[in-house]
């Protein structure tokens, strides 16, 4: 496997730090504590061709490659974890699904706008009682000729309020189980949606969950993405995508709490040295370093075999169950190297610190990554 840049790659990189460093570090502790969505900056991460990474160009994206976008992610995740998750979700979840399932008139209508960052996408499968039983689905789609007619409630949607398209999974054959999902497109404005309540978070605080009610939603036949029944798979699939996304953000967690640990152990003297010259500190930040490597390795791996188009749902599963793991660990630590100082607002560990948990939650659980990865294991050979 070959893990070295291209100039074009190393660019993308560099674009979205000096993005970071210079659009999202300001006020980014106020946003988090006023939960406030960086509207924008997200728009300005759309006229820089961040909404639309991997889609291609005729449809208004940037038309790079996977380990680019998860180079982006990184990035951007080091500063604000509450703006990555925005630019996530409409490339791997909304984006990356309407290109690979969608018609010639759905790429046009939903996916340019979406890609040109000109709107944002939300994708809807978690339900009150469907979270990491995702099969279980409560919203129903029933067959009316040339309509769905949606009914249900959706939970803990990224994008809930901000997002004007939303990719919605429902059940309109409840004998098939999952083979009678359908995954359907609704725009905000269509009558009998509502966006519910605000959902009030540990982290990512900046990006806006919402609970979304559907009553009575007639969605046109011409909105089903993919074919009669494949909403499920369409789900499944869009997710081993969303995975590495979601990885490359705890992996930017990680290294954005590292880069800051090791700065402060430079900078804070104890005991008449600086604090990275006591070996307490010092194992600390070799620790962490390993880890944040070995995760950005596993980040690599998935990203390039999407890439050479080869099967990744193991890859991308390791990828983000490490790298989440990986994200707690050393934002905990990074925490305990600034001391005190570690658990005030102004030194942004402990922001990293509760934004971590979320990667090891949402687009799978890091049980569910161990259901995917031992199920892949075990029907290897
Ligand atoms: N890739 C492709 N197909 C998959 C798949 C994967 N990773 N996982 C399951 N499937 C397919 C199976 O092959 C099977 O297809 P067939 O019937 O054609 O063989 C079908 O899906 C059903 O699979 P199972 O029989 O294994 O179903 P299950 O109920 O036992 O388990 C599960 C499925 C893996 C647990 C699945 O429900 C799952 O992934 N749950 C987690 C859901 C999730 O990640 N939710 C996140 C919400 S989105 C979000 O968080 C976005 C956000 O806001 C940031």
């Amino acid at each position: 496997m070959n893990f070295t840049l291209t100039e074009e790659q190393m660019a993308v990189r560099d674009a979205a730090r000096e993005f970071a460093q210079k659009e999202l570090l300001p006020e980014v502790i106020e946003r988090d504590e006023e939960q406030r969505f960086p509207a924008e900056q997200i728009k300005k991460l759309g006229e820089l061709g961040f909404m639309g990474m991997m889609t291609p160009t005729q449809y208004g994206g940037s038309g790079m490659d996977t380990v680019s976008y998860v180079l982006a992610m990184e990035e951007l995740s080091k500063i604000d974890a509450s703006a990555s998750v925005v630019v996530s979700v409409n490339n791997s979840l909304v984006c990356w699904a309407l290109e690979k399932y969608g018609t010639e008139a759905q790429k046009q209508k939903y996916l340019t706008p979406l890609a040109k960052g000109e709107v944002i996408g939300a994708f809807c499968l978690s339900e009150p009682e469907a979270g990491s039983d995702a099969t279980s689905q409560r919203t129903t789609a029933v067959d009316k000729g040339d309509y769905y007619l949606l009914n249900g409630t959706k939970n803990w949607i990224t994008n809930g309020n901000s997002a004007s398209i939303y990719l919605v999974m429902a059940q309109t054959d409840v004998e098939k189980r999952h083979k009678g999902i359908n995954c359907l497109i609704v725009e905000r404005n269509m009558e009998g949606f509502a966006v519910g309540k605000k959902e009030q978070k540990m982290g990512i605080r900046g990006s806006d969950t919402h609970s979304l009610m559907f009553t009575d939603v007639k969605v046109p036949k011409e909105n089903r993405l993919g074919v009669d029944g494949e909403g499920f798979k369409i789900a499944m699939t869009t997710l081993n995508g969303g995975r590495i996304g979601i990885a490359a953000q705890a992996l930017g967690i990680a290294s954005g709490a590292y880069e800051l640990a090791l700065k402060y152990s430079k900078e804070r003297k104890s005991f008449g040295k600086p604090i990275h010259e006591h070996q307490a500190i010092a194992f600390k930040l070799a620790d962490m370093a390993t880890k944040i490597e070995a995760a950005r390795l596993l980040c690599l791996k998935a990203a390039q075999l999407k890439d050479a188009k080869q099967d990744y749902a193991l890859a991308s599963a390791m990828a983000k169950l490490y790298a989440s793991q990986v994200a707690m660990e050393v934002t905990t630590e990074a925490v305990q190297v600034h001391g005190g100082y570690g658990y005030v607002r102004e030194f942004h560990v402990e922001r990293l610190m509760r934004d971590a948990k979320i990667t090891q939650i949402y687009e799978g659980t890091s049980e569910i990554q161990k259901i995917v990865i031992s199920r892949a294991l075990l029907t290897e050979n």
